[in-house]
């Protein structure tokens, strides 16, 4: 809403004519004693008529002293309505409307036509025949977008046919009201949209269609949701048993041993470790093999770091981590620990006690912290050769369960677990006998990055 405010250039007088005084005074005897004020919009407006369509100061007084009014309080009205203008307009006075239906139908390039062609809001173009105010809803969105000139409402303008419009006016032609666009009232444009002749609003068909067009999308995006899901999960599976088959050993699955190996010794041993991964994938684990490779007097493991049992462990752990995966993707969501266990493996038997009621220290095998003790300990695991004695299934069974499946090959519990329970030692439970690591003394249990 802009600033309304008299015209600076106001006429010294104004009086109704003969004819509009006997109308004003027929109109104000409608009113009740004491009530003539409420005829002050339709007499501004008559004042108005007269006055080729703006209201100076001196009618609105002469109104107010009619009604019986103080000037100001006509004067308010006469603000307060853009309606009534304050200045002088032109004989072709254009209100455009630029509320939003209008505005998002194409207001603003009628706007810049307007600006070009007649120049800033109530500004009268030189030859007196055009002035423009852009205006709030004229309540004909429907056919947006609008403008109003003098008492007329032109409707579905566009550019081109507005120019035509201004064109036209400016020649004197007869031009036409309502509609540019040839549409009846308000009715769809031809071939668009529905007409009251469609047998569909009559037959119920369209009760509860939207709700079950949003069902139907919803239900549609779902579908292809859950069938791009399974697409990229069958994918990666397919994709990461032969690429980490064919990878070399990964330094992490080398073993500790590999950090006590100089370096080049550990270059060597990762170049002698690629073929033999490559054919190791379904070859049996190679526990025993590893066995022969150590010095029992010493330690069993300290020359692992070259053996390419760490490669075919990979290998392994690779190829059943695939599968594992591949058969987890078949389970619901929220399948359990033990449910997704069962789905790839057998439990092992368990003990309901350790014999003798004293357990192993099952974190002396280098994976297995003071967490994952515990839950074998709930499985009924308590000693090294319980562990040493997992066959294939039971591998894969625990290491679902314990969420980490080919870490046991990688680390090679069964291996550690064979020496350790004909009382040798591994090089890392040596340090764990030592204190040397906190994850198998009661620390917190997180990745031991001495390892
Ligand atoms: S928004 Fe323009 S007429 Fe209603």
């Amino acid at each position: 809403m802009s600033v309304r405010r008299l015209a600076e250039q106001q006429p010294p007088s104004f009086a109704f004519t003969p004819e509009n005084k006997a109308w004003a005074d027929k109109l104000i005897a409608k009113y009740p004693k004491g009530r003539q004020a409420s005829a002050v919009i339709p007499l501004l407006w008559r004042a108005q008529e007269q006055h080729d369509y703006w209201l100076p100061k001196a009618a609105i007084e002469a109104v107010a002293d009619m009604l019986g009014m103080n000037r100001l309080r006509v004067l308010e009205v006469a603000t307060f309505y853009t309606m009534f203008n304050l200045a002088p307009v032109g004989r072709h006075f254009i209100q455009l409307c630029g509320t939003p239906p209008c505005h998002v139908r194409g207001a603003p390039q009628l706007r810049k036509i307007l600006e070009r062609r007649i120049g800033p809001q109530q500004h009268v173009s030189a030859d007196g025949a055009f002035s423009w105010l852009e205006v709030e809803c004229l309540g004909a969105c429907c056919n947006a977008p609008m403008a109003q000139i003098n008492n007329d409402y032109y409707e579905d303008l566009t550019e081109e046919n507005f120019l035509l419009l201004l064109d036209d006016l400016a020649a004197g032609r007869t031009v036409k009201k309502g509609s540019q666009t040839g549409r009846i009232s308000s009715e769809p444009t031809p071939g668009k949209g529905t007409t009251l002749a469609d047998p569909t609003l009559y037959d119920g068909s369209r009760v509860g269609a939207w709700k079950k067009r949003f069902e139907e999308e919803q239900a549609r995006q779902a579908a292809a949701a859950a069938e791009a899901a399974a697409a990229k999960e069958a994918a990666s599976a397919a994709q990461q048993a032969p690429t980490d088959a064919a990878k070399p050993a990964r330094p992490a699955a080398v073993t500790e041993e590999a950090t006590l190996a100089s370096a080049p010794a550990a270059a060597k041993a990762a170049a002698a470790a690629a073929p033999a991964a490559s054919g190791a994938a379904a070859s049996t684990p190679t526990h025993e093999a590893k066995e022969r490779s150590v010095d029992p007097g010493v330690t069993a493991l300290a020359a692992g770091a070259a053996d390419p049992a760490a490669a075919a462990r990979e290998a392994q752990a690779a190829q059943e981590e695939a599968e594992i995966k591949a058969k987890l993707a078949t389970l619901s969501k929220d399948a359990t620990p033990q449910q997704k266990a069962d789905a790839v493996g057998a439990r092992p038997a368990g003990l309901t006690a350790a014999r003798g009621g004293v357990a192993d220290d099952l974190k002396r095998i280098k994976g297995v912290g003071k967490v994952n003790e515990g839950k074998l300990n709930e499985l009924g695991v308590f000693h090294f050769d319980q562990i040493a004695a997992w066959t294939r299934p039971e591998i894969r069974w625990v290491g679902t369960y314990l969420a980490f499946p080919g870490r046991i090959d990688r680390e090679d519990w069964t291996g550690q677990a064979k020496l350790l329970a004909q009382g040798l030692e591994t090089e890392f439970s040596r340090r764990v006998d030592r204190g040397e690591v906190s994850t198998s003394t009661g620390g917190p249990s997180r990745p031991d990055k001495t390892k």
